[in-house]
């Protein structure tokens, strides 16, 4: 089928004309066009990095040299030749399909104020899944179908999504986060292929949204994004909160077509991406910081194996039932009769809050997770902490289970 962006964005989102900045037009010479404040920050001192960020000034809407920046370590990790999944020939991501926005939260609202009409469309869910995609639904009146991962093996089931979207048409948006949170498990990219050629064949008009939050802690070139422009149904989104180690600045991607991309950018509020926002970002996509990045990835993977190695002998922890693809594990509590239990892994992980000031997530009441704690990977400091404190914690638990 030809793809129709038309059949799958809201109407009044296709006639938006994006607002027009004062700066679109010139943005050089004495500046008394933005009602800015001219005479510089309302702040006692200011540093001499402050000054160069020109806080007085409204930031960029456009960040053109971010976003080339972005695209060109995305291109050069697909080219790598241990690369999963290859840039195709001539489409290789340019400016024009990427959005900016406050974090991944950003982009997950903005796709479904795009594309879902309140009160009469759908969104489908994959559970276990992050929780912000139920709250953007629910904040934005649209309904949501849920299509659960295998729950053996947390993948996705192309077959049981394909079906779901064929019988009903109400479906605009399909969210699949991979490596998932909390299961941590990258999702095969066979199977994501299944769906979006198996969406082709349905003619189905809508987007299938890829959440890759986590997929620098995967093998390098593991991410979808460079297959924006070849499957034009697929959307990615990225943040620099994980790997990035830049949760503080509040900056997420959005890949897509330059059709949709253009529409998310008009949608967005102009001046979402502060000044210092960028200029941090800038920095962290020089050559000599993704290589720290990459480096840092490297330590982080390499504790998380030497965590779930001592994690796992523990008397009272079950399996890992999570993947390792993520800067996190999701592992089972079991009781005394061998049983994943969710009054174990709640009490361990409140004790270990309130007594030990070591912070884990409790995810038990997530489907397929009973039982389960997620525990983010820290410096080697704080996973020996945690270990430590951990047995000890779990050992009074347990013994009375
Ligand atoms: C799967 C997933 N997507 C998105 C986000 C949000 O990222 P951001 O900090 O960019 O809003 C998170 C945060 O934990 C996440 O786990």
């Amino acid at each position: 089928m030809t793809f129709d962006i038309s059949k799958i964005i809201r109407p009044n989102i296709l006639t938006l004309e994006p607002y027009r900045c004062a700066r679109d037009d010139f943005q050089e010479g004495i500046l008394l066009d933005a009602n800015e404040n001219t005479y510089g920050p309302g702040l006692d001192r200011l540093s001499t990095t402050e000054k160069a960020l020109n806080l007085n000034r409204y930031p960029d809407p456009h960040q053109i040299e971010l976003k080339k920046k972005i695209c060109a370590y995305r291109n050069s990790q697909a080219l790598k030749p241990e690369s999963l999944i290859k840039v195709p020939s001539g489409q290789e991501l340019t400016a024009d399909n990427l959005c900016l926005g406050v974090g991944s939260d950003e982009s997950i609202d903005a796709l479904i104020r795009a594309s879902v009409k309140p009160g009469a469309e759908k969104v489908m869910l994959c559970p276990p899944t992050y929780g912000m995609y139920s709250i953007c639904c629910v904040v934005n009146d649209v309904e949501i179908v849920q299509v659960p991962l295998n729950l053996d093996t947390f993948q996705i089931q192309p077959d049981k999504i394909l079906e779901q979207l064929r019988r009903d048409p109400a479906i605009k948006l399909v969210y699949i986060t991979s490596p998932g949170n909390p299961t941590a498990t990258l999702i095969k990219q066979d199977l994501l292929l299944e769906v979006l050629r198996g969406i082709e064949r349905l003619s189905w008009n809508g987007f299938l949204l890829l959440d890759e939050a986590y997929i620098d802690f995967s093998p390098i070139g593991s991410s979808m994004c460079v297959l924006v422009n070849k499957y034009k149904n697929l959307v990615v989104m990225q943040t620099f909160s994980k790997a990035f180690g830049l949760a503080g600045i509040r900056l997420g991607i959005t890949y897509s077509t330059p059709e949709l991309s253009s529409l998310l950018n008009a949608m967005k509020y102009p001046y979402n991406v502060s000044n210092i926002t960028s200029s941090i970002a800038l920095r962290a996509t020089n050559l000599s910081s993704l290589k720290k990045m990459r480096a840092t990835v490297d330590v982080i993977v390499e504790q998380r194996s030497l965590v779930l190695e001592q994690i796992l002998k523990l008397k009272g922890v079950g399996r890992n039932i999570g993947g390792t693809n993520s800067n996190f594990i999701l592992i089972e509590l079991l009781n005394r009769q061998g049983v994943a239990d969710n009054a174990v892994a709640r009490e361990v992980y409140s004790k270990l809050a309130t007594e030990r000031q070591v912070v884990v997530r409790f995810r038990g009441n997530e489907l397929g997770c009973k039982g389960c704690l997620r525990i983010t990977i820290g410096t080697p400091e704080e996973n020996r902490k945690l270990l430590e404190q951990f047995e000890q914690v779990l050992n009074e638990v347990y013994e009375k289970s």
